[in-house]
C-alpha cells in the first residue's frame, strides 16, 4: 500500500493530520460536543482510555479556550504510554483494575469532575459476542470510576457497541443519569456498530454509595459483594413453592411407589411412552441408522472404505462408479455417507 492510500480513502484521517489531532477520533468528540454541548462550563474532566490522546487534545484545547480559571484539571488514563499534552495529567494503567481507579480518584482529592469521557476499545477478537461483552465491561468499569469522581448533574460520554444486549446497558446507565442518548457522530464509520452513549444529569439512586466492590473488581465475591447494603445490593425475595409433602427432586424414589407406604398403596409402576416426543430430535438420524443395523462397528469401517473410495470428502471429484457395488453391499446410500461425514470426518 502506498504512503498516501489511507489519506486518499479517509477524509477524517487526512483532516486530523492537517489540523494536528493525534487521531481521527478527535472529530467524534468534537461532533458530539457540537450536538450536545457537553464541554460547556466544564473545568474538570477525566479522559479514560485516552491514548494516543486526541480526545485529551480536544479537552485541553476547548477547556483552555473557554476558561481562564486556574482550577482546570484534566486527567487522562490508558494502558499505553502517551506523549505529554499541555494541561493534561497522564496516568498509565488498566481502568478495570482497582489500583488504577484509586489512582484517578486520588487526583481529584475530594473534588469532583464535570465530565468523564471514555473512548475505550478492547483488542477486537473477531468473536462478536465476546467483543461485545468486553466492550460492555470496559464501559461498566468506566461507569464505576465515574460514580466516584463525577459531580451530581455532570456528564458521561462513552463508546458502546450497538449490539444485541445494548438495551441492558442503557437501562443500567439510566439508573445513574437523567438523560441517556445514543450518538453516532458523522466521523464514526456507518459500517461499524460503534456509537457513543451521552449521559447527562448524573443522579445516582438515593443512598447509593460509590464503591469499587463491583463484580468486575472483586476478588472475593462473598466478602465483597455480600457485604454491600442499600441500593448497592438489590435483594429479591426467594420464594419456595409447594408444601413439604411434595416429592424431593434430588431424591431417587423406587419405581413402585407402593413401597413407600400405605399412602401410595396400589400405585404400581407401569411404563408409559413420553407424552409428546420432540418433532425433529437431533438423534432422529441415529435412531434410523441403528434400526437398520448401520451403526455397528464393522459397518462403520465398511462405510469408511466406501467413503474414501467414492471421493465423497473431495467435492471436486465425482463419485467413483466402481464403488457402486460395494456401496450396495455395505447398505451405504448418500444419506449415510453424509451422516458419516458429519460425525466422523
Ligand atoms: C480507540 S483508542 C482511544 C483513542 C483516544 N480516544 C484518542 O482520541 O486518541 C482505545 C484505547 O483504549 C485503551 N484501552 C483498552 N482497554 C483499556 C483498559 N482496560 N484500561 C485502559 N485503557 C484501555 C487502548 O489502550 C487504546 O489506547
Amino acid at each position: 500500500m502506498g504512503k498516501t492510500s489511507k489519506d486518499k480513502r479517509d477524509i477524517y484521517y487526512r483532516l486530523a493530520k492537517e489540523e494536528g489531532w493525534r487521531a481521527r477520533s478527535a472529530f467524534k468528540l468534537l461532533q458530539i460536543d457540537e450536538e450536545f454541548k457537553i464541554l460547556d462550563g466544564v473545568t474538570k474532566a477525566v479522559d479514560l482510555c485516552a491514548a494516543p490522546g486526541s480526545w485529551s487534545q480536544v479537552l485541553s484545547q476547548k477547556l483552555n479556550e473557554r476558561n481562564t480559571s486556574e482550577s482546570l484539571k484534566i486527567v487522562a488514563v490508558d494502558l499505553q504510554p502517551m506523549s505529554p499534552i499541555y494541561g493534561v495529567t497522564q496516568l498509565q494503567g488498566d481502568i478495570t483494575e482497582l489500583s488504577t481507579a484509586t489512582n484517578i480518584i486520588s487526583h481529584f482529592d475530594g473534588e469532583k469532575a464535570d465530565l468523564v469521557v471514555c473512548d475505550g476499545a478492547p483488542d477486537v477478537t473477531g468473536l462478536h459476542a465476546l467483543d461485545e461483552y468486553l466492550q460492555s465491561q470496559l464501559l461498566l468499569a468506566a461507569l464505576n470510576i465515574t460514580t466516584h469522581v463525577l459531580k451530581v448533574d455532570g456528564s458521561f460520554v462513552a463508546k458502546i457497541f450497538r449490539a444485541r444486549h445494548v438495551t441492558l446497558l442503557y437501562a443500567q446507565l439510566k439508573c445513574f443519569f437523567k438523560e441517556v442518548y445514543c450518538a453516532k457522530p458523522k466521523s464514526s464509520r456507518q459500517s461499524s456498530c460503534e456509537a457513543f452513549v451521552v449521559c447527562r444529569g448524573y443522579n445516582p439512586p438515593e443512598g447509593y454509595t460509590p464503591t469499587m466492590k463491583n463484580p468486575l473488581f472483586c476478588e472475593d465475591y462473598d466478602q465483597e459483594i455480600n457485604q454491600l447494603a442499600g441500593p448497592n445490593r438489590v435483594l429479591v425475595p426467594f420464594v419456595a413453592c409447594g408444601d413439604l409433602s411434595g416429592f424431593d427432586s434430588d431424591r431417587t424414589y423406587p419405581l413402585d411407589l407402593s413401597e413407600l407406604g400405605e399412602e401410595f398403596k396400589g400405585h404400581r409402576y407401569e411404563y408409559r411412552p413420553v407424552v409428546q416426543p420432540p418433532t425433529e430430535p437431533a438423534y432422529k438420524r441415529a435412531v434410523q441408522l441403528k434400526k437398520a443395523n448401520k451403526l455397528e462397528k464393522e459397518h462403520i469401517s465398511k462405510i469408511k472404505d466406501v467413503y474414501e473410495k467414492s471421493g465423497s470428502g473431495d467435492k471436486k471429484r465425482a463419485p467413483d462408479s466402481s464403488t457402486v457395488d460395494e456401496r450396495a453391499s455395505a447398505l451405504v446410500d448418500d444419506d449415510v455417507l453424509g451422516a458419516f461425514a458429519s460425525c466422523f470426518v
